[in-house]
């Protein structure tokens, strides 16, 4: 198309972007994006952007990823696309080799759908269905905890309790049973990191007593809630969890759609507490953020609940045009390909400690740090109007996003979550970059803070 046009301003007379307000891009225009490498973004002047929240938290291994272009490339020449129903390809069930060599015990019937949100309506209908079919048609009800990001679909955000995305759509949302989520910055039981026993866990507990038997499945994300504000909680309380959906036979569905794939600094983050969900949910890391591609994957036992004649209508009637996709496919080998390797985890294993060190020099020196809280390469500083009280500044004050914006003028694309400013790069980010954003960030707070 011809150079003259101008970019920012074709978009906005077309585009609505997603979760935004676009009266803000009167103000912030769209960057326009050319091309990616590494951990690093180029805008059409060629300026560079850090990214350090990949890209919403899916770019796994660098943009633009030699390894899985090139597995890209080869499909696309190959087979782009065929219907997932009677019909199947080598690099899908590669996928599921390999993978459930990877994933807990138990872990190993594949069903493929195409972006977070449809996996977790998927799990949730599984669940239901499931105790339909197995004579328990009492458990038609799902449990999830306050403060859950589960995706934007209507049963995905039912089963979430972020009010920025559910408030206003509460009169079309489901029912769901809701559970204190563990609150560790603001421990209502006054115990620190050090000294808990999750006595939090008693709400759950409370819960499954009273509706555990109309219940068919809890959703959680596990350790982190991370649309929450990066909150991360022990791994004590999800064995807490799995024992008691033992007790109650309600299913656990895992949704690590963000805490895959070494962000956590393990595969998953249920192997911090050993513990298998019945229904994992997978998405994001899953092909590297290359394409769009989700898998809901259960154990051998649910899935036999399905499995019968025909005419006996136990089949799971649930499809996506793009399941299993066999571009998507191809990039979440190339994903395994690195992975498998190991390189990344010993890279995880001396970047976490240097970053996290690096943040608390950075930031536990300024007032209005609340907290810091890190888990694998993920760190977030939850900034705070008191720091003694932990009170929150006015939301209309919009520091998070005043600090966004500093940032991006100083090519760093934080994407903070209300007041907490968080980095969840890449895999391989270097010390180098580490070093960078760190000071970037830094910066603009005080320069933020200082001006409020
Ligand atoms: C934990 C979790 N579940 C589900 C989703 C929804 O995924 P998607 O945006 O692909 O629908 C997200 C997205 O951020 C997420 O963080």
């Amino acid at each position: 198309m011809n150079k003259e046009i101008d970019w920012q301003k074709e978009d906005l007379n077309y585009i609505w972007h997603p979760c935004s307000q676009m009266k803000d891009y009167m103000s912030l225009p769209p960057i326009i994006v050319e091309k990616g490498m590494g951990i690093n973004l180029y805008d059409i002047n060629g300026k560079c952007y850090k990214d350090v929240v990949s890209s919403w938290w899916c770019n796994l291994l660098g943009h633009c990823n030699p390894v899985i272009s090139n597995r890209l490339k080869k499909q696309a020449d190959t087979l782009e696309h065929v219907i997932f129903a009677n019909f199947s390809h080598k690099g899908i069930i590669e996928l599921c080799i390999r993978l459930s060599k990877l994933l807990p015990s138990g872990l190993n019937k594949f069903n493929f759908s195409d972006n977070g949100s449809s996996a977790v309506e998927m799990s949730l209908k599984m669940s239901f269905q499931y105790f339909q079919q197995i004579n328990q048609p009492q458990k038609t009800r799902f449990m999830a905890l306050t403060d859950a990001y589960h995706g934007e679909t209507i049963a995905a955000l039912s089963a979430g309790d972020c009010d920025l995305y559910t408030k206003i759509y509460k009169p079309i949302l489901m029912d769901f049973i809701r559970i204190k989520a563990p609150d560790c910055f603001r421990c209502p039981f006054d115990k620190t990191r050090d000294n808990c026993n999750c006595e939090c866990f008693i709400d759950c507990q409370r819960q499954f007593e009273r509706f555990g038997s109309e219940t068919a499945a809890i959703i959680i994300e596990p350790l982190l809630q991370g649309s929450a504000g990066m909150k991360i909680y022990p791994s004590l309380y999800l064995k807490k969890l799995r024992k008691i959906c033992d007790e109650y036979n309600v299913l656990l569905i895992a949704d690590e759609i963000a805490t895959g794939f070494y962000r956590t600094g393990k595969m998953f983050a249920c192997n911090h507490a050993d513990i298998s969900p019945d229904i994992m949910c997978l998405s994001k890391g899953l092909t590297g953020g290359y394409m769009p591609m989700a898998a809901v994957i259960t154990t051998n036992e649910i899935y036999n609940a399905f499995y019968d004649d025909y005419n006996n209508h136990k089949a799971f009637m649930h499809s996506h045009t793009y399941a299993g996709n066999p571009l998507g496919a191809s990039c979440a080998l190339g994903v395994l390909d690195i992975l498998e390797k190991g390189d990344i985890q010993q890279h995880i294993i001396e970047a976490a400690p240097y970053f996290n060190k690096l943040i608390k020099e950075n930031f536990l020196n300024i007032k209005n740090t609340g907290e810091v809280r890190s888990i694998g390469l993920i760190n977030a500083i939850e900034i705070v109007k008191d720091k003694s009280k932990k009170i929150p500044f006015d939301a209309k004050l919009r520091i998070g996003y005043q600090i966004y914006k500093k940032a991006l003028k100083k090519g760093v694309l934080l994407r903070p979550l209300g007041d907490v400013i968080y980095f969840n790069p890449p895999l391989i980010i270097n010390k180098e970059d580490i070093d960078y954003v760190v000071k970037i960030a830094r910066d603009c707070t005080c320069e933020v803070l200082n001006e409020v």
